[in-house]
Order: C-alpha cells, then sequence, then structure tokens
C-alpha cells in the first residue's frame, strides 16, 4: 500500500493531485491514504496529539511514500517540515520513499534532491530513485514525469492482491 504525504498550507492543491497520481502510476492503483498535512492543524506545533499519532501510524504502515511539497523559497514548506519533525531518526525503518516537489518554474529543480530526501532520509526513508521536481503548470503531462516513472516503478514493492 502506498501513503502519500502532502505538505502544502492549501489543502486540496496541484501538489496534492501530482503526488496521488504520482502513487498511482508507481503502484498501479490509487493511494490507499492521502496525508493533507494542513488538516492536522494545531497539533503540529506540540507532540502527542492524537490525530498526529493517526498520521503517523498511517504513514508508518505504508510499504511505499510519496512525500509532497510546494517549492517554497527554494526548499520544501515548513508544514512539511513540522510533520516530519514528528518521526524520531530512522523511525521509517526503509521504506522506499519517493520525494516530489512543485514549483513555478525549473530554478529551484534540485530543491527535492537537495532539501527533502535528506530529512527524509534521516527519518528513516529509503529513497531509491531520484527526486521529482515538475513544473506546477505542466505535472500531468511533463515528458521527464514519464520518464521518472519508468525508472521508479521498480523501486515499488509489488502489490499483493
Ligand atoms: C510563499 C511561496 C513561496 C514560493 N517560492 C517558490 C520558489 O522559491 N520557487 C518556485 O519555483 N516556486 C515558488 N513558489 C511557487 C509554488 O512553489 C508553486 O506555485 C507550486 O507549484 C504551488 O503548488 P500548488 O499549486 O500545489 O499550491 C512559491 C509560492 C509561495 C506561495
Amino acid at each position: 500500500m502506498t501513503v502519500v504525504v502532502v505538505g502544502n498550507p492549501k489543502p486540496m492543491s496541484r501538489t496534492r493531485a501530482a503526488a496521488e497520481l504520482i502513487a498511482h502510476e508507481l503502484s498501479g492503483r490509487a493511494p490507499t491514504a492521502v496525508i493533507d498535512v494542513v488538516d492536522l492543524g494545531a497539533g503540529l506545533l506540540g507532540w502527542g496529539d492524537p490525530k498526529v499519532a493517526e498520521a503517523k501510524a498511517t504513514v508508518l504502515g505504508a510499504d511505499s511514500l510519496v512525500v509532497a511539497s510546494p517549492t517554497f523559497k527554494a526548499t520544501y514548506t515548513g508544514l512539511l517540515k513540522l510533520f516530519l519533525d514528528q518521526f524520531g531518526q530512522g523511525e521509517l525503518g526503509g521504506i522506499p520513499t519517493f520525494p516530489v516537489m512543485l514549483g513555478a518554474g525549473l530554478q529551484h529543480a534540485l530543491a527535492p534532491e537537495l532539501t527533502l530526501r535528506p530529512v527524509l532520509v534521516e527519518i528513516g526513508a529509503s529513497c531509491p530513485a531520484p527526486s521529482l521536481y515538475l513544473v506546477d503548470s505542466e505535472y500531468a503531462t511533463a515528458p521527464e514525469l514519464a520518464i521518472w516513472l519508468e525508472s521508479a516503478r521498480k523501486f515499488v514493492p509489488a502489490v499483493t492482491p
């Protein structure tokens, strides 16, 4: 089962749509859960919030993860960091994880590889494929998406019926 985590202050965003599309294309089926981090609200500002704990449990139960953020000031969002900070070092235990970022242009195309991937690895994600960056206005049709999916798909655990 693939779980999507989206760290965008704007709910139901293009970033979320892109992450859901990618999860579907990677695994051949819709993600089993989508965590739109903004829905967790003020519980993210402390420790032990029950809704945050439930979201964490969903993430920890995943066979693979798509973690997505819009690009804000050349990096991933502070909102996503609040959620990722809820995990201990190594806690993800090697779950295959795909960092994805959308941005307005190509100037920050290395942001997912250089900013999002390191924090995911710190909390125990295994990131077997290059991180993916897509320009927001053309995320669904970008040729680089199809090329990336082709190479990333082999890292997704086979789906059990
Ligand atoms: C506060 C803020 C900062 C942004 N900084 C960048 C940036 O540094 N680089 C970039 O390419 N786009 C930047 N953008 C544009 C967003 O990353 C881009 O529009 C993104 O695709 C929005 O995703 P959404 O449609 O899912 O909300 C910024 C947008 C906002 C609101």
